[in-house]
């Protein structure tokens, strides 16, 4: 079986993105989950841009990580003995060569381009160093030279040569027609790099790889320059579920790389993103719960699973929502209840749907407590006594929580990137590794600084159960502390019952 390689460059294309700038550890962290996840090469940064960016590259080259670790650098000799000096398993040398680029950015001539090009590959290779060579803005270069200069990268002993879509203006058709092409004439692995502006960029890697071509380069959460690069979790999957083409991707960690890469690039997915987006294996409407619950396949593509990526499929309760799912995730909690019950909790499941409101898990389960007669005092496992925030400027923001659990004192603390991370560390630290909050979300119902905030949370107990829950205040620490704490009472307490 064909197995392509997988180049990410989420810490150096997926970096340039505007307002992304990470630190060194979190690019430690990034880079640590990239070689667990099994890709090959990391291009860990443009060494030559900052100090900050040269340490960040050094390292992690010097991790030990499985991976390749590469820099980037333009042709000039200092960016490359900057990439050297970070210690990098490989230096990616690149240079304009579409006559666009040519005529506003280096100024030279074809043959001076493809001296300076051959002597850098040199340069690198003669420091026993792997190198990869880029034309940039491939797609729109006169494919004469183009071939005219990969030969010459070939005859320097580039080990691989890398064919940009630098402005995302390549067509799959197009693309593969390319790949093809210069398949035909080097012998080098080919490698490509597509940029999204026409929404392509996986679409034209798909067709690059059906060509021949050996690598794709691809970014966690297709994040990068402009509207961004291809992504590695559709890349990936495209080529093992849809056409049985191998990568060295440990697949279950796709769900917690993109999560890890949002949390820390603070750039959020939107729902209905593939494969990792929190919709992609959930249901809503009747007609599809009901036949996801009997068999998965029904609605769902089957031969990409949750499992298959580590995310979970969720059943959520809204306004399309049929009574077969109501039942079953009501029974599935433990609840005992007649048709008739069913049917009144349906009834107000509708009616709160078409007043536009969200319905969490505990919306539901508090709806069948309504119906049963049950919701007096409700039972809770863990109350909440007293909360204390500290943030500024000048200190680390810390929390502290005294609350019973099961009717034992606890006082925890934590500190966090802000007041909210800290308190809701505080609050999952009273039931130790038990629980992890999956999701969060945070709406302001009102306008102004007193606006209500309302806080959607999915906490996660240790055996996989996830539970939606809200809260909502004036002030966002409260809500969220509020949802958290509703979503893990309810957790605790269904597992006691
Ligand atoms: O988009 C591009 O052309 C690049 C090169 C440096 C490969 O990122
Ligand atoms: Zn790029």
């Amino acid at each position: 079986m064909r197995t392509v390689r997988i180049f990410d460059t989420t810490l150096r294309d997926g970096e340039q993105m505007p307002g992304v700038s990470l630190p060194v550890n979190y690019k430690i962290q990034i880079a640590k989950q990239l070689d667990k996840l099994g890709v090959d090469v990391i291009e860990a940064g443009y060494p030559a841009v900052s100090k900050g960016e040269f340490e960040a590259v050094r390292e992690i080259s010097n991790l030990g990580l499985k991976a390749d670790v590469c820099g980037l650098a333009r042709v000039f000799k200092d960016d490359i003995d900057v990439a050297i000096k970070a210690d990098v398993d490989m230096v990616h040398v690149f240079v304009p060569t579409s006559d666009i680029q040519v005529k506003h950015t280096i100024m030279k001539s074809r043959e001076e381009i493809i001296k300076i090009a051959t002597e850098c590959i040199d340069y690198v290779k003669s420091h026993g160093l792997k190198c990869l060579f880029s034309a940039m803005d491939a797609t729109r270069t006169d494919v004469n030279f183009l071939k005219q200069i990969f030969m010459a990268a070939e005859q320097a002993k580039a080990d691989a040569i890398n064919v940009p879509d630098t402005v995302g203006v390549a067509t799959p058709f197009k693309f593969y027609e390319l790949i093809k092409d210069l398949k035909s004439s080097i012998k080098l692995p080919i490698d490509v790099h597509c940029h999204n502006d026409f929404g392509l960029a996986v679409a034209n890697s798909y067709a690059a790889v059906l060509a021949g071509a050996d690598e794709v380069q691809v970014t966690v959460n297709g994040i990068g320059e402009r509207a961004g690069n291809a992504d590695l979790s559709q890349v990936v999957m495209i080529l093992h579920s849809l056409e049985g083409i191998k990568t060295n991707i440990k697949t279950e960690y796709l769900f917690e790389t993109s999560k890890l890469v949002e949390r820390l690039t603070g750039v959020k997915m939107p729902p209905n993103t593939p494969i990792i987006g929190e919709n992609a294996f959930s249901h809503e409407s009747g007609i599809h719960a009901h036949g996801v619950l009997k068999e998965s396949s029904t609605f769902e593509p089957g031969i990409v699973t949750p499992e298959m990526v580590g995310h979970k499929r969720k059943i959520v309760i809204g306004k399309h929502a049929g009574r077969y799912q109501i039942k079953k995730m009501l029974e599935d909690a433990g609840y005992v209840l007649s048709d008739d019950a069913i049917d009144r909790i349906f009834e107000k499941v509708k009616d709160l749907g078409d007043k536009g409101k969200k319905i969490t898990d505990r919306d539901l389960f508090t709806l069948a407590e309504v119906v049963l007669g049950e919701v007096k005092h409700e039972e809770k496992a863990i109350k909440v006594e007293e909360v204390t925030v500290i943030t500024g400027n000048r200190i680390t923001p810390t929390a502290v929580i005294n609350a019973l659990v099961n009717g034992e004192r606890k006082v925890t603390s934590a500190i966090g990137v802000g007041p909210v991370d800290a308190s809701l560390k505080a609050v999952t630290a009273l039931v130790g590794e038990a629980m992890k909050i999956r999701e969060f979300r945070l709406d302001a119902i009102t306008g102004g600084s007193d606006a209500i905030a309302e806080v959607y949370v999915t906490v996660e107990d240790n055996e996989g159960r996830l539970f939606t829950s809200r809260g909502a205040s004036q002030d966002i620490v409260m809500a969220s502390i509020d949802a958290v704490i509703n979503a893990i009472n309810y957790l605790l307490l269904r597992r006691r019952k």
